[in-house]
Order: structure tokens, then C-alpha cells, then sequence
């Protein structure tokens, strides 16, 4: 018998999942104490063999990670003998190695908490890197392209601002007969970067281009991208980004750029009141890989 449990963000998801899947689906409840320690409490005994938790690491990061090693653990102690987390966004995935000689590579120890809370198998999508998926013992990681193909309407140029996501950048291009047009970027800081073109033998002018990247944060990388390709002498510019980060004034910012639209997920709950973004729903795609685990 199978169980969704979710967590203080992912009901939506987890909701759509179990009705795609026909399985029954609770709401753990939270709370906190003064010093904001997080309690987390089942809403009944489980007794279920298999058990689906549905859960962002998104923000606030450091409290939704403990919330879902807490999750974990109350099922495993409620009976729960195989235990997968569904993470839609993966928040530390991008620290995949330490900054510096002195820093932390922190998703490596995130992975490991995940996996010692009683976590046996992870789903999530478009993580920042191959590296940080070689960190779980057992891992599904599934691409967003699959829901954004369905919007590649015309002749496109993909362009990708991080060398990072190459590969899956170009099985992607590959699927839909698009021509890449790569991007280099250098950071100065967490806030700030700055764009070169690593492929300068293709010509963009007037062409539709369309910007692919796993996370929008400060929305440095995309404005940075777009006024580029501008300088280019690209026609309409567009972008599909996985995971809606948005922090401070990213909306803003996006909304003043050159990007006409900007395709992205629900995996993030957020309200994001901006014609220029289309959210998109993955719980269909993520039933499918859960299914396969039942
Ligand atoms: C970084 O390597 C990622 O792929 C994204 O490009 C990055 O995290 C986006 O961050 P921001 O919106 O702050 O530029």
C-alpha cells in the first residue's frame, strides 16, 4: 500500500499526484517553539509499506531541509518501510563543490543527511549539475524538457548561459532540431556576473532565441544573457527556466529586460503576478517516475 505525505509546500503537487495515481494523500502538520526548532507531527499512524514525501528545499531553505529530514523520520518511526522523497526543487544542489579551499561542498552533506533521515530513493528535477546527483546512492533526476518541448513553436535559437548544463542542454537541442548558441559566464559575486559567446560562428539576427536554465535567482544570469543577445541582433527573446527562485527584486528586473517570456515550473510554490512569466505544472511528470516505484 502506497502513502503521499507532504510537507507546509508541497500540497499542491503531492495533491495532483495522488489523484493521478489514485493513492491516498495527508498533510503532516508543523509547528514550531519560541526559539523556531521545528516540530513535525503525522496526522495519524501510516501503516503503509511504501510512502511518497512531497517537499522543496526552497526558501526558507534551512527550515523546509529540516522539515523534510523530520518528515522522514516520523514516517520511517510511524512504519513506513520504503521512503521516497519527491523533491521538486532541490535547494544546495548548486554548491556542488566548496568555493573556495576553505568552504563547504554543502550538497554533498546535504545528500548524506537526506539519505541517513531514512530517505532511500530522491526525485527531483533539473538539478544544477551531474555532480550533485552522483551524491545520492539512488536518484531519479527528471527533465524539465519533457513539459517545455510542448512550447518550442517555432525555429529557435537555444541558448544556454552556463556551460554547466552542456549535456543536457544539447540532448535537448538535439530533441527538437534546434541550433545551440553558447554562452560563457564569469561570476564577480553571488549577485553579479557577467556574459561572453562561446559559439560566435552562428548567426542570431532577427532570430527567435530561447533561454534554458535550470534556476532563475537574482536574474542576473538572464538579464545579463538577453542584453547580449541583443547586442547580437536577436529578434524575440524568450527563456524556460526551471526553478522560480526569484529572490529580491529578480521580477523586477526581469520584467524590465528584453525577454518577452519567461517559461518556468511550480516547483516552487509562489505567487508569481507577472504577465511576462507562464507556469507551468510538473506533477504529471513526476506521478509518471513514482509510478514506476510503486
Ligand atoms: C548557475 O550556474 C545556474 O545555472 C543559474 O544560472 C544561476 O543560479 C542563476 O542565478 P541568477 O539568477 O542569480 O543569475
Amino acid at each position: 500500500m502506497t502513502l503521499i505525505i507532504s510537507g507546509s509546500n508541497g500540497y499542491n503537487i503531492a495533491q495532483n499526484i495522488s489523484t493521478i495515481l489514485k493513492v491516498d494523500h495527508i498533510n503532516a502538520g508543523t509547528t514550531k517553539f519560541p526559539d523556531h526548532e521545528m516540530r513535525v507531527v503525522l496526522p495519524s499512524s501510516i501503516n503503509r509499506e511504501t510512502v511518497f514525501i512531497v517537499h522543496s528545499i526552497c526558501d526558507p531553505v534551512n527550515d523546509n531541509l529540516v522539515e523534510l529530514l523530520l518528515l522522514s523520520d516520523a514516517a520511517r518511526a510511524a512504519g513506513a518501510k520504503h521512503i521516497t522523497a519527491i523533491i521538486p526543487y532541490l535547494g544546495y544542489g548548486r554548491q556542488d563543490k566548496a568555493y573556495c579551499a576553505y568552504g563547504s561542498a554543502a550538497a554533498k552533506l546535504i545528500a548524506n543527511m537526506i539519505k541517513l533521515s531514512g530517505i532511500q530513493h530522491v526525485i527531483t528535477l533539473d538539478l544544477h549539475s551531474q555532480r550533485c546527483a552522483e551524491f545520492f546512492d539512488s536518484i531519479d533526476v527528471v527533465d524539465s524538457a519533457e513539459i517545455f518541448a510542448d512550447y518550442v513553436k517555432e525555429d529557435s535559437i537555444f541558448v544556454f548561459p552556463d556551460i554547466g548544463s552542456y549535456n543536457r542542454a544539447k540532448k535537448f537541442a538535439y530533441n527538437v532540431g534546434a541550433t545551440m548558441f553558447v554562452l560563457g559566464k564569469r561570476r564577480r559575486h553571488d549577485n553579479s556576473c557577467y556574459m561572453c559567446v562561446l559559439t560566435d560562428n552562428i548567426d542570431i539576427y532577427a532570430k527567435n532565441c530561447i533561454i534554458i536554465d535550470d534556476m532563475i535567482d537574482t536574474g542576473e544570469t538572464l538579464c545579463q544573457a538577453a542584453a547580449l543577445l541583443k547586442q547580437y541582433g536577436a529578434g524575440n527573446i524568450k527563456a524556460f527556466i526551471t526553478h522560480a527562485v526569484l529572490s529580491g527584486d529578480a521580477t523586477f528586473k526581469l520584467q524590465n529586460s528584453c525577454i518577452t517570456n519567461i517559461f518556468t515550473t511550480n516547483t516552487i510554490p509562489k505567487q508569481i503576478n507577472n504577465d511576462i512569466f507562464t507556469v507551468l505544472d510538473i506533477s504529471s511528470i513526476l506521478a509518471i517516475r513514482a509510478m514506476n516505484l510503486r
